[in-house]
């Protein structure tokens, strides 16, 4: 399996690892069919990540994604955040092999449900932002069946 050097870097020297006391919202999501879990912090301050941080317990493209996936909220609006999906995180890390797609997935997931949990909290309704999916759905895992 070969890995870019991003994803290399990323694994090895995950930025923004840990959590945010105070957080504005939470997100934990899983995988049921790898074990894999990740959970992502946002400090949100008018309507901007000030701040993200995370823990995953998982493979190193999840550790990797996590870390990817924080680095690409920070400083974002709201409706900027909600724009960054699997795919944009994939990008920034110049790519993963197919069998770790749904490592993406799961960071994409995470800030998504990091998201829902603050507007949630205050009482926002936030145009495209979804409830987070029932994670012991398995429909990002290509060709594992
Ligand atoms: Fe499941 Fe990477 S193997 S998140």
């Amino acid at each position: 399996m070969q890995y870019s050097e991003k994803v290399m870097d990323h694994f090895m020297n995950p930025r923004n690892v840990g959590e945010i006391e105070d957080a504005s919202g939470v997100g934990t999501v899983g995988n049921a069919k790898c074990g894999d879990i990740m959970k992502v912090y946002l400090k949100i301050e008018d309507n901007v990540v000030k701040d993200a941080k995370f823990k995953t317990f998982g493979c190193g493209a999840a550790v990797a994604t996590s870390s990817m996936a924080t680095e690409l909220i920070i400083g974002k609006t709201i409706e900027e955040a909600l724009k960054i999906t699997n795919k944009s995180v994939m990008e920034a890390l110049d790519g993963l092999p197919p069998v770790k797609v749904h490592c993406s997935c799961l960071a994409e997931e995470a800030l998504q449900s990091a998201l829902w949990d603050y507007a949630q909290k205050n009482n926002l309704t936030i145009e495209g932002l979804e409830p987070p999916k029932d994670s012991d759905h398995h429909h990002h895992i290509p060709n594992e069946e």
